[in-house]
Protein backbone atom coordinates (compact mmCIF):
# COMPACT_ATOMS: atom_id res chain seq x y z
CA UNK A 1 0.00 0.00 0.00
CA UNK A 2 1.37 3.60 -0.49
CA UNK A 3 1.90 6.51 1.46
CA UNK A 4 -1.49 8.06 2.71
CA UNK A 5 -1.51 11.72 4.25
CA UNK A 6 -3.98 13.83 5.23
CA UNK A 7 -4.45 17.36 4.17
CA UNK A 8 -5.65 18.91 7.07
CA UNK A 9 -7.97 22.29 6.75
CA UNK A 10 -11.50 23.43 8.44
CA UNK A 11 -15.52 23.39 7.33
CA UNK A 12 -14.75 26.01 4.39
CA UNK A 13 -18.17 26.40 3.11
CA UNK A 14 -17.00 29.82 1.04
CA UNK A 15 -13.78 27.96 -0.55
CA UNK A 16 -11.32 30.37 1.14
CA UNK A 17 -8.51 27.45 0.72
CA UNK A 18 -7.87 27.11 -2.98
CA UNK A 19 -4.77 25.51 -2.58
CA UNK A 20 -5.77 22.46 -1.29
CA UNK A 21 -6.32 20.66 -4.70
CA UNK A 22 -2.77 22.18 -6.10
CA UNK A 23 -1.15 20.64 -3.11
CA UNK A 24 -2.85 17.06 -3.53
CA UNK A 25 -1.79 16.87 -6.65
CA UNK A 26 1.75 17.58 -6.21
CA UNK A 27 1.39 14.76 -3.95
CA UNK A 28 -0.13 12.34 -6.15
CA UNK A 29 3.02 12.84 -8.29
CA UNK A 30 5.18 11.61 -5.52
CA UNK A 31 3.29 8.58 -4.77
CA UNK A 32 1.67 10.41 -1.84
CA UNK A 33 -2.65 9.64 -1.49
CA UNK A 34 -3.90 12.92 -0.33
CA UNK A 35 -7.35 13.04 1.67
CA UNK A 36 -8.56 16.29 2.30
CA UNK A 37 -9.82 16.40 5.86
CA UNK A 38 -11.19 18.76 8.00
CA UNK A 39 -9.41 19.24 11.66
CA UNK A 40 -12.30 18.82 13.68
CA UNK A 41 -14.37 16.13 11.94
CA UNK A 42 -14.85 13.57 14.40
CA UNK A 43 -15.82 10.76 11.69
CA UNK A 44 -11.76 10.88 10.67
CA UNK A 45 -9.33 7.50 11.59
CA UNK A 46 -6.39 10.19 12.01
CA UNK A 47 -4.23 6.47 12.51
CA UNK A 48 -4.72 5.18 9.29
CA UNK A 49 -2.56 7.87 7.92
CA UNK A 50 1.03 8.03 7.52
CA UNK A 51 1.14 11.86 7.89
CA UNK A 52 -1.31 14.74 9.33
CA UNK A 53 -0.09 17.77 7.33
CA UNK A 54 -1.88 21.13 8.94
CA UNK A 55 -2.34 23.62 6.13
CA UNK A 56 -5.61 25.85 6.23
CA UNK A 57 -7.13 25.03 10.14
CA UNK A 58 -8.80 28.69 9.55
CA UNK A 59 -11.09 28.64 12.15
CA UNK A 60 -8.74 27.75 15.19
CA UNK A 61 -8.25 31.59 16.78
CA UNK A 62 -12.04 31.70 18.23
CA UNK A 63 -11.11 27.58 19.30
CA UNK A 64 -6.99 27.61 20.31
CA UNK A 65 -7.33 25.15 23.18
CA UNK A 66 -9.49 22.65 21.25
CA UNK A 67 -7.38 23.47 18.23
CA UNK A 68 -4.58 22.26 20.24
CA UNK A 69 -6.11 19.14 22.07
CA UNK A 70 -6.66 17.70 18.88
CA UNK A 71 -3.09 18.38 17.56
CA UNK A 72 -1.65 16.42 20.31
CA UNK A 73 -3.93 13.65 20.33
CA UNK A 74 -3.95 13.20 17.04
CA UNK A 75 0.21 13.28 17.31
CA UNK A 76 0.08 10.65 19.44
CA UNK A 77 -1.55 8.38 16.47
CA UNK A 78 0.22 9.59 13.40
CA UNK A 79 3.32 12.21 12.72
CA UNK A 80 2.05 15.84 12.21
CA UNK A 81 3.30 18.75 10.63
CA UNK A 82 4.31 20.96 11.78
CA UNK A 83 4.49 19.60 15.26
CA UNK A 84 1.94 19.57 17.31
CA UNK A 85 4.47 22.03 19.79
CA UNK A 86 5.55 23.96 17.12
CA UNK A 87 1.64 24.99 16.71
CA UNK A 88 1.04 25.67 20.35
CA UNK A 89 4.48 28.18 20.27
CA UNK A 90 3.58 29.57 16.88
CA UNK A 91 0.18 30.58 17.69
CA UNK A 92 0.25 32.94 20.13
CA UNK A 93 2.43 35.46 18.87
CA UNK A 94 4.34 36.13 22.59
CA UNK A 95 6.98 33.45 21.08
CA UNK A 96 8.17 36.75 18.88
CA UNK A 97 9.67 37.57 22.53
CA UNK A 98 12.08 35.30 22.51
CA UNK A 99 13.27 34.81 19.22
CA UNK A 100 16.84 35.79 18.73
CA UNK A 101 15.54 38.26 15.84
CA UNK A 102 14.38 41.67 15.16
CA UNK A 103 10.98 42.19 15.08
CA UNK A 104 8.79 45.54 15.04
CA UNK A 105 8.89 47.35 18.19
CA UNK A 106 6.16 46.11 20.26
CA UNK A 107 4.71 47.27 23.59
CA UNK A 108 3.24 44.15 25.49
CA UNK A 109 0.28 44.26 27.85
CA UNK A 110 -0.53 41.08 29.44
CA UNK A 111 -3.88 40.35 30.50
CA UNK A 112 -5.43 41.87 33.33
CA UNK A 113 -1.98 44.71 33.12
CA UNK A 114 -2.30 48.12 33.00
CA UNK A 115 -2.14 50.00 29.78
CA UNK A 116 1.54 51.52 29.40
CA UNK A 117 2.99 52.41 25.64
CA UNK A 118 4.95 55.36 24.36
CA UNK A 119 3.59 58.03 22.22
CA UNK A 120 3.77 57.05 18.30
CA UNK A 121 2.52 58.81 15.29
CA UNK A 122 0.28 55.73 14.34
CA UNK A 123 -0.54 52.77 15.78
CA UNK A 124 -1.21 49.48 15.71
CA UNK A 125 -2.89 47.22 17.92
CA UNK A 126 -3.74 43.26 18.09
CA UNK A 127 -3.86 40.21 19.94
CA UNK A 128 -1.55 38.07 20.42
CA UNK A 129 -3.50 35.30 19.24
CA UNK A 130 -4.97 36.34 16.31
CA UNK A 131 -5.25 35.71 12.26
CA UNK A 132 -6.29 37.54 9.48
CA UNK A 133 -5.70 40.39 11.54
CA UNK A 134 -8.55 39.86 13.50
CA UNK A 135 -9.17 42.25 16.34
CA UNK A 136 -6.13 44.47 15.20
CA UNK A 137 -6.68 47.97 14.42
CA UNK A 138 -4.99 51.01 12.77
CA UNK A 139 -5.34 54.37 14.67
CA UNK A 140 -3.52 57.65 15.18
CA UNK A 141 -5.88 58.50 18.05
CA UNK A 142 -3.94 57.72 21.30
CA UNK A 143 -6.89 56.95 23.07
CA UNK A 144 -8.78 54.67 20.66
CA UNK A 145 -5.43 52.48 20.80
CA UNK A 146 -5.84 52.62 24.30
CA UNK A 147 -8.96 51.59 25.03
CA UNK A 148 -8.36 48.94 22.37
CA UNK A 149 -5.60 47.24 24.72
CA UNK A 150 -6.98 47.77 27.70
CA UNK A 151 -10.29 45.61 26.26
CA UNK A 152 -7.87 43.34 25.34
CA UNK A 153 -6.38 42.65 28.61
CA UNK A 154 -9.76 43.00 30.25
CA UNK A 155 -10.66 40.09 28.16
CA UNK A 156 -7.43 38.11 29.24
CA UNK A 157 -5.73 38.64 26.32
CA UNK A 158 -2.42 39.84 25.49
CA UNK A 159 -2.36 43.06 23.98
CA UNK A 160 0.52 44.17 20.97
CA UNK A 161 0.92 47.89 20.21
CA UNK A 162 3.40 48.41 17.55
CA UNK A 163 4.17 51.81 14.95
CA UNK A 164 2.02 51.47 11.95
CA UNK A 165 4.82 51.05 9.46
CA UNK A 166 3.49 52.44 6.33
CA UNK A 167 6.34 50.60 4.15
CA UNK A 168 3.51 47.82 4.26
CA UNK A 169 1.68 49.87 1.76
CA UNK A 170 5.02 51.21 -0.74
CA UNK A 171 7.46 48.16 -0.44
CA UNK A 172 5.00 45.67 0.92
CA UNK A 173 5.54 43.06 3.19
CA UNK A 174 8.04 40.15 1.99
CA UNK A 175 6.97 36.59 2.88
CA UNK A 176 9.50 34.07 2.14
CA UNK A 177 8.25 30.13 1.60
CA UNK A 178 10.57 27.35 2.67
CA UNK A 179 9.32 23.49 2.68
CA UNK A 180 11.68 21.04 4.46
CA UNK A 181 14.16 24.16 5.34
CA UNK A 182 14.77 25.01 2.01
CA UNK A 183 13.42 27.93 0.44
CA UNK A 184 11.29 27.97 -2.21
CA UNK A 185 9.45 31.07 -3.58
CA UNK A 186 8.91 34.42 -1.93
CA UNK A 187 6.16 36.78 -2.54
CA UNK A 188 5.62 40.80 -1.68
CA UNK A 189 2.30 40.80 -0.01
CA UNK A 190 -0.66 43.28 0.11
CA UNK A 191 -1.29 45.88 2.91
CA UNK A 192 -4.13 44.43 4.89
CA UNK A 193 -4.95 47.44 7.65
CA UNK A 194 -6.06 49.82 3.92
CA UNK A 195 -9.24 50.46 2.95
CA UNK A 196 -8.83 48.48 0.05
CA UNK A 197 -7.90 45.24 1.55
CA UNK A 198 -11.73 44.52 2.43
CA UNK A 199 -12.28 44.14 -1.75
CA UNK A 200 -12.03 41.17 -4.07
CA UNK A 201 -8.23 40.66 -5.23
CA UNK A 202 -6.78 43.22 -2.78
CA UNK A 203 -6.45 41.15 0.68
CA UNK A 204 -2.73 40.30 1.88
CA UNK A 205 -3.34 36.71 0.20
CA UNK A 206 -2.70 38.29 -2.73
CA UNK A 207 0.65 39.78 -4.11
CA UNK A 208 3.33 39.20 -6.51
CA UNK A 209 6.20 37.09 -6.62
CA UNK A 210 9.42 38.57 -5.57
CA UNK A 211 12.94 38.44 -5.15
CA UNK A 212 14.35 38.54 -1.87
CA UNK A 213 17.59 40.92 -0.48
CA UNK A 214 20.46 39.05 0.79
CA UNK A 215 19.39 40.51 4.15
CA UNK A 216 16.07 39.21 4.07
CA UNK A 217 17.63 35.44 3.09
CA UNK A 218 19.83 36.14 6.06
CA UNK A 219 16.80 37.07 8.59
CA UNK A 220 14.07 34.46 7.40
CA UNK A 221 16.91 31.52 7.71
CA UNK A 222 18.14 32.56 11.06
CA UNK A 223 14.77 32.54 12.58
CA UNK A 224 13.96 29.19 10.53
CA UNK A 225 17.54 27.84 12.78
CA UNK A 226 14.99 28.16 15.50
CA UNK A 227 12.46 25.28 14.35
CA UNK A 228 14.73 22.74 12.82
CA UNK A 229 11.76 20.35 12.78
CA UNK A 230 9.18 21.87 10.35
CA UNK A 231 7.83 21.12 6.85
CA UNK A 232 6.62 24.42 5.94
CA UNK A 233 7.24 27.99 7.10
CA UNK A 234 6.62 31.71 5.68
CA UNK A 235 8.78 34.39 6.93
CA UNK A 236 7.28 37.50 7.43
CA UNK A 237 9.42 40.55 6.98
CA UNK A 238 8.94 44.29 6.86
CA UNK A 239 11.38 46.85 6.64
CA UNK A 240 12.24 49.24 9.89
CA UNK A 241 12.26 53.28 9.42
CA UNK A 242 16.05 52.51 9.21
CA UNK A 243 15.72 49.98 6.55
CA UNK A 244 16.69 46.82 8.52
CA UNK A 245 14.63 44.26 8.31
CA UNK A 246 12.62 42.89 10.49
CA UNK A 247 10.06 40.07 11.41
CA UNK A 248 6.41 40.46 11.70
CA UNK A 249 5.81 36.97 12.01
CA UNK A 250 6.38 33.28 11.22
CA UNK A 251 3.80 31.36 10.25
CA UNK A 252 4.13 27.66 11.20
CA UNK A 253 0.46 26.75 11.54
CA UNK A 254 -1.56 28.04 8.93
CA UNK A 255 0.27 29.93 6.41
CA UNK A 256 -1.27 30.57 2.67
CA UNK A 257 1.44 29.22 0.74
CA UNK A 258 1.24 31.09 -2.57
CA UNK A 259 1.87 27.91 -4.77
CA UNK A 260 0.40 29.36 -7.72
CA UNK A 261 2.08 32.57 -7.74
CA UNK A 262 5.52 30.44 -8.67
CA UNK A 263 5.93 27.12 -10.84
CA UNK A 264 7.22 24.38 -8.80
CA UNK A 265 6.06 25.70 -5.92
CA UNK A 266 3.64 22.57 -4.84
CA UNK A 267 6.03 20.15 -6.32
CA UNK A 268 8.86 21.97 -3.52
CA UNK A 269 6.33 20.99 -0.55
CA UNK A 270 5.62 17.55 -2.14
CA UNK A 271 9.16 16.62 -2.11
CA UNK A 272 9.81 18.00 1.66
CA UNK A 273 7.16 16.27 2.11
CA UNK A 274 8.34 12.62 0.87
CA UNK A 275 11.83 13.40 2.36
CA UNK A 276 10.15 13.87 5.79
CA UNK A 277 8.63 10.33 5.59
N1 LIG B 1 2.91 47.29 12.77
C1 LIG B 1 2.28 47.14 11.60
N2 LIG B 1 2.42 48.09 10.63
C2 LIG B 1 1.76 47.99 9.46
N3 LIG B 1 0.94 46.96 9.13
C3 LIG B 1 0.77 45.99 10.05
C4 LIG B 1 1.43 46.03 11.33
N4 LIG B 1 1.06 44.93 12.02
C5 LIG B 1 0.20 44.25 11.23
N5 LIG B 1 0.03 44.88 10.04
C6 LIG B 1 -0.81 44.44 8.91
O1 LIG B 1 -1.76 43.51 9.40
C7 LIG B 1 -1.53 42.21 8.86
C8 LIG B 1 -1.76 41.14 9.92
O2 LIG B 1 -0.89 41.32 11.02
P1 LIG B 1 -0.01 40.14 11.59
O3 LIG B 1 0.82 40.68 12.69
O4 LIG B 1 0.70 39.46 10.48
O5 LIG B 1 -1.07 39.17 12.25
P2 LIG B 1 -1.99 38.00 11.64
O6 LIG B 1 -1.60 37.78 10.21
O7 LIG B 1 -1.66 36.82 12.47
O8 LIG B 1 -3.38 38.51 11.82
C9 LIG B 1 -0.11 42.26 8.34
O9 LIG B 1 0.07 41.34 7.28
C10 LIG B 1 0.03 43.70 7.89
O10 LIG B 1 -0.55 43.90 6.60
MG1 LIG C 1 0.22 37.78 9.32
Amino acid sequence: MGVSVAYVTFADPDGFDDEKEVVVTAWAEEGIAGEIVRWDDPEVDWAAFDAAVVRTPWDYVERRAEFLAWAHRTESVTRLLNPAAVLERNTDKTYLRELDAPIIPTYWVGAGEAVDFPVLDEYVVKPSISAGARDTIRTRDREEAEAHAARLAAGGRTAMIQPYLDMVESEGETSLLYFGGRFSHAVRRNAMLVESASRPGQGNDHGELRVPEPDQFALAERVLGEFPEVLYARVDLVRLADGSPALIEVELTEPYLFLRYAPGAAANLARALAEAL
